[in-house]
């Protein structure tokens, strides 16, 4: 079998730059919140996938259900000739959303598809083309995404041009002192110079910021969204696909601050790891586009779907909405403990286990250090345990453990991360 080193190698040869890893290990298996590499070492994973396995590698219900639907049929287009799955889970999504009123879903394969679709549904119903992002979102690497994205290296560097009418204004980040205030009035201020508001068909919004740093939106600003949408006639979307299904407590982040969106984009942990994205909405919004208009060729393969019912039926029968409450305190109290001891641990937060801890070089004037952030991730990996940073200037680790891991786990995992962080500070101090 081949080496870590030497599938690097090929792997250097074989694939474009652009399509880079971030550590050398090739996983030979996986199992709920731990991975085994080709040289049968033992990883804890608090990369989860990107937060695509909020119920684990291979969860037996999940593994159960595809192997039952690819004894049947692994394709058929969706959009030919359906089946039950896709519509159940259509029923299901619509029911969970917190949304009142009667909504519609569609599906499609990848988060950056639910992104394209949401705006594409959203410019279709109101007849209008503007829409508004945030600084330091993510929203995926496809033209429009890659437009709608709040951060230029390495997403938008080389890339243009961009979309037309996409502006972005201020997300509220305490630690960087962008207030809510600020953000809701950089918002009042590109009326005033960029659009007309009633040119705007949407606004998309992360409730918590994903690739960004976990920044949660305040309550009162997704609430002064709400406001501003209701008052232009403005389509608000919340982007959950990163902090959906149960990571910060709830199914959805928004639900934290009592705000109902227009649409919600979903993806990753949606179907345990399996391709699969959606959006749902308010009927009236997402039945604008003509027939024929939302889809794709593989858009809610039956194995997506029976997957995703599962997925769906472990959050609520294991409780996970829960077990991220108990996660996140695991994680948070173990880091808070850290910060009053090392000076580079400058913030922790986050919501739920969507958790995060940003690094600096000095507390007092926050200065950013994404060089022990890349440090601390590699010395993980060599002690067994995958993490993955964000942040706009690449400082923030971020923790996306799935939530079906047990406390041993997770305090093993914690302790892994703790130790990287006094070891290679206490280097730093010295060097
Ligand atoms: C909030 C958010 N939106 C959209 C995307 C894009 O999803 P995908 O990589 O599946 O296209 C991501 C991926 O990280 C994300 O975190």
């Amino acid at each position: 079998m081949s080496s870590n080193q030497d599938l690097q190698k090929r792997r250097d040869a074989a694939l474009a730059r652009g399509q880079t890893n971030l550590l050398p290990v090739f996983v030979e298996k996986a199992e709920n919140a731990e991975l085994w590499d080709v040289a049968g070492r033992r990883y804890i994973d608090f990369a989860g996938g990107i937060a695509v396995l909020n119920t684990g590698h291979v969860h037996p219900r999940v593994r159960a259900a595809v192997e039952r639907q690819l004894g049947k049929f692994s394709h058929t287009c969706f959009m030919v000739t359906p089946y039950e799955s896709g519509v159940a889970l259509a029923e299901k999504l619509n029911a969970i959303v917190p949304i009142s009123g009667p909504t519609r879903s569609m599906f499609v394969t990848t988060g950056a598809e639910a992104v394209e679709n949401a705006v594409k549904i959203a410019r279709s119903f109101t007849g209008r083309s503007g829409v508004i992002a945030f600084s330091g979102g993510f929203h995926g690497r496809t033209m429009m995404c890659m437009g709608l994205t709040g951060k230029v290296m390495p997403y938008k560097s080389s890339f243009g041009p961009m979309p037309g009418e996409i502006y972005h204004a201020p997300y509220p980040m305490a630690y960087q002192g962008v207030t809510e205030k600020q953000a809701l009035g950089g918002i009042a201020s590109l009326f005033k110079v960029d659009i007309d508001p009633q040119r705007v068909a949407a606004m998309i919004v992360e409730p918590v910021l994903g690739e960004g740093g976990y920044y949660v939106a305040p309550p009162a600003f997704l609430r002064g969204l709400r406001d501003i949408c209701d008052k232009h006639g403005i389509v608000l979307i919340a982007d959950e696909i990163q902090s959906g299904f149960a990571r910060t407590g709830r199914m959805f982040a928004i639900e934290h601050a009592g705000v109902e969106p227009d649409l919600i984009t979903m993806a990753k942990s949606l179907a345990g790891g399996f391709p699969l994205a959606a959006v749902t909405g308010r009927q009236e919004i997402m039945d604008a586009p003509e027939p024929g208009g939302l889809g794709g060729t593989y858009a809610a393969s039956p194995l997506a779907t029976e997957a995703a019912l599962a997925v769906l039926d472990v959050i609520e029968e294991e409780g996970l909405t829960g077990r991220a409450d108990a996660i996140g305190e695991i994680l948070r109290d173990g880091l808070e403990a850290l910060s009053g001891e090392l000076e580079c641990v400058g913030d922790i937060r986050g919501l739920g286990a969507m958790l995060a801890c940003e690094l600096v070089t000095d507390k007092s004037t926050r200065e950013p250090d994404p060089e022990l952030t890349a440090a601390v991730m590699r010395e993980a990996a060599q002690r067994g345990l995958v993490l993955v940073t964000c942040g706009m200037y690449g400082n923030v680790i971020r923790i996306m453990v799935p939530l079906t891991a047990s406390d041993a786990i997770v305090r093993e995992g914690l302790d892994i991360l703790v130790e990287c962080l006094r070891d290679l500070s206490a280097r730093r101090a010295v060097a």
